[in-house]
């Protein structure tokens, strides 16, 4: 399996650290097990924020980092062992296997936090934290801080500033590194025969979930342990909703089929999205929609690159997308007034993508100072323009209606440009119709 090297947390750490003010800690929890109905909880997910400094794959665990402490600036509050537990539960790492196995230089367990931390606390000026996204963290933290001012007489010194951690560490989870992006662009390779798997599947007759299930079985044969996001498979003028989430339609001949699915590996997502038809030839009109938003993808493509700033890609994207639709007849007047008035967005209503990275909408600032961000080297982003003519669109001729395309695919920023991580995927009419005739004739896909 590909992962993220353990020295990697390591450089991580140390990055961090280097950055924080003098004489400060910065403290950050495991994401909580959510139940899922009484004694059944969702599958497990770590925080992205905590598994980027830890690889630490628990819940009920604590992050700790104290640059310059005398014993070991990383401390991890984590579960002990327990045989009873680990017997319906399974393995932990218990406090030698966090030293062992993660690299913690001093490790306790997470009962006894509110004993230790509030001296591992004192006498720091500064307090890094996740502020305001994780409420009862939050309280405890308080709390901790609470102990420390209530030995004020003691002569004990309470930290006097709190920092949000964000600005720092989803700076840093932006610029992805070769071990990131290798891992990346395994998601994508898994997700993308996911889709081609899909294609070859499509029948008139199944239903969305069917292809959702050709779906899951190449992302768990492919070693992911879940989707990145809810899988969209959109028939028809589902395909106009844009995260559609029922799944539940019959898949009808004449209809296009949109699929939004991605993922994840070792925390890292990836997020593809794919339309063709579901008999496998496009009509007059589903062909023409679909090489509109292909040509503005690849004009978002040749916007891409590290002396481009964020919002060119979109441009680009709104530039094509709305001289299209005026060349088709869905919108009429002059290209650059119906960009101004914002006209497009009948049909074009989201933005040509987001960051991508261990949350599928990644952290990192889209703007600074202001001004929209200049792309960088390592940054990873998505590329997804769509056009969706509303079923009920009483301006444009009823052939029109209920079409919906959106193609997506994942891209890290080089010194030249891009290199889309996604490319597996079929794209172009030509492509997505022979690759569809084909499966027709393999006994694997037969009807
Ligand atoms: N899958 C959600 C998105 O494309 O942003
Ligand atoms: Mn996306
Ligand atoms: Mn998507």
């Amino acid at each position: 399996m590909i992962h993220i090297p353990k020295s990697e947390y390591a450089r991580r750490r140390k990055a961090l650290m280097a950055q924080m003010e003098p004489n400060s800690i910065a403290i950050l929890p495991a994401a909580a097990v959510a139940i899922r109905n009484r004694d059944v909880e969702h599958v497990y997910r770590q925080d992205s924020d905590f598994q980027y400094l830890s690889g630490f794959p628990e819940p009920e665990a604590v992050v700790v980092l104290i640059p310059g402490r005398e014993h070991g600036e990383y401390v991890l509050f984590c579960r002990e062992r327990n045989p009873q537990r680990e017997l319906w539960d399974g393995l932990r790492a218990g406090q030698e296997g966090a030293i062992r196995d993660f690299g913690a230089d001093d490790a306790f367990p997470i009962n006894d936090i509110d004993d230790i931390l509030p001296g591992l606390i004192e006498g720091r000026d500064r307090v890094y934290s996740a502020m305001g996204s994780n409420a009862e963290f939050d309280r405890h933290l308080m709390e901790w801080i609470n102990v420390i001012r209530s030995k004020a007489h003691l002569g004990a010194q309470p930290p006097n500033e709190f920092v949000a951690l964000d600005h720092l560490l989803h700076d840093m989870r932006l610029y992805k590194s070769a071990a990131e992006i290798k891992v990346m662009r395994e998601a994508a390779r898994i997700s993308a025969r996911a889709h081609v798997r899909a294609m070859q599947a499509c029948r008139p007759g199944l239903h969305e979930f069917s292809l959702e299930a050709e779906l899951d079985y190449e992302f768990r044969k492919g070693g992911a342990k879940m989707p990145a996001y809810g899988s969209i498979v959109a028939s028809g003028r589902n395909a106009c909703i844009l995260h559609y989430q029922e799944n539940d339609a019959l898949l009808k001949d004449g209809d296009l089929v949109m699929i939004d699915a991605g993922c994840e590996i070792d925390c890292y997502a990836s997020d593809i999205s794919r339309t063709f038809p579901v008999s496998g030839k496009f009509s007059p009109e589903q062909k023409a929609i679909y090489e509109l938003v292909l040509k503005s993808q690849e004009a978002a493509f040749a916007a891409i690159g590290p002396d481009k700033h964020w919002n060119q890609a979109h441009e680009a994207t709104v530039q094509v997308i709305t001289a299209g639709l005026v060349e088709l007849g869905l919108l009429q007047g002059d290209v650059d007034e119906l960009i101004a008035n914002e006209a497009y967005k009948a049909f074009y209503m989201h933005r040509a993508g987001h960051w991508l990275g261990m949350d599928v909408h990644d952290v990192g600032d889209y703007k600074v100072g202001g001004e929209w961000r200049v792309l960088e080297v390592g940054m990873t982003l998505t590329v997804e323009p769509g056009i969706y003519v509303a079923p009920d669109n009483q301006q444009v001729a009823k052939k029109w209606r209920g079409i919906g395309v959106r193609i997506e695919d994942d891209v890290v920023v080089t010194k030249k440009g891009c290199e889309i991580l996604t490319s597996d995927v079929p794209k172009t009419v030509t492509e997505i119709e022979a690759l569809m005739a084909a499966a027709r004739n393999q006994p694997e896909f037969a009807a």
